[in-house]
C-alpha cells in the first residue's frame, strides 16, 4: 500500500484564543477564535450581532466599534492615529473604545472581553 508521506507528518497546528462578546442587554457569548484573525473576523464568522464591519476591516467605517474591558486595555497595542480618528466617528465613543478589526487575536489576549455599543454608526 502506498501512503503519501505528507498525510502522516504534515499537519497544521492552529492555536485559538477565547474572546467574549457582550451586548448592552447583558447577553454574552464566548468564542474560540483562531490566532491571527481579528476580533472583528471572529465575530463575523460566528454571527455575533452588533459588529457590522461594513468596510471589511480596512479601518474606514467604525462599524466594528467595541468597548474593551478595562483590565485588557494595557495588554493591547495602542491604537494608531487612523484608528483613533475613526473611533471619533463611532457611536458613543469612550476611553476604552477600539475598532475590533484592529485587534489581532493571539495567546496574549486569550480571555479578552469586548462589549458592543447600543448601535453602530
Ligand atoms: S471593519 Fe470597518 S473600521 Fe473596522
Amino acid at each position: 500500500m502506498h501512503t503519501c508521506p505528507f498525510s502522516l507528518y504534515a499537519y497544521i497546528y492552529i492555536t485559538m484564543a477565547k474572546i467574549t462578546y457582550k451586548d448592552q442587554e447583558g447577553n454574552s457569548k464566548t468564542i474560540e477564535v483562531e490566532n491571527g484573525l481579528s476580533v472583528m473576523e471572529g465575530a463575523i464568522q460566528n454571527n455575533i450581532p452588533g459588529i457590522d464591519a461594513d468596510c471589511g476591516g480596512s479601518m474606514a467605517c467604525a462599524t466594528c466599534h467595541v468597548y474593551v474591558e478595562e483590565k485588557w486595555l494595557n495588554k493591547l497595542p495602542n491604537a494608531e492615529e487612523g484608528e483613533v480618528d475613526m473611533i471619533d466617528m463611532a457611536f458613543e465613543p469612550k476611553k476604552n473604545s477600539r475598532l475590533s478589526c484592529q485587534l489581532i487575536v493571539s495567546d496574549e489576549i486569550d480571555g479578552l472581553e469586548v462589549t458592543t455599543p447600543a448601535k453602530q454608526s
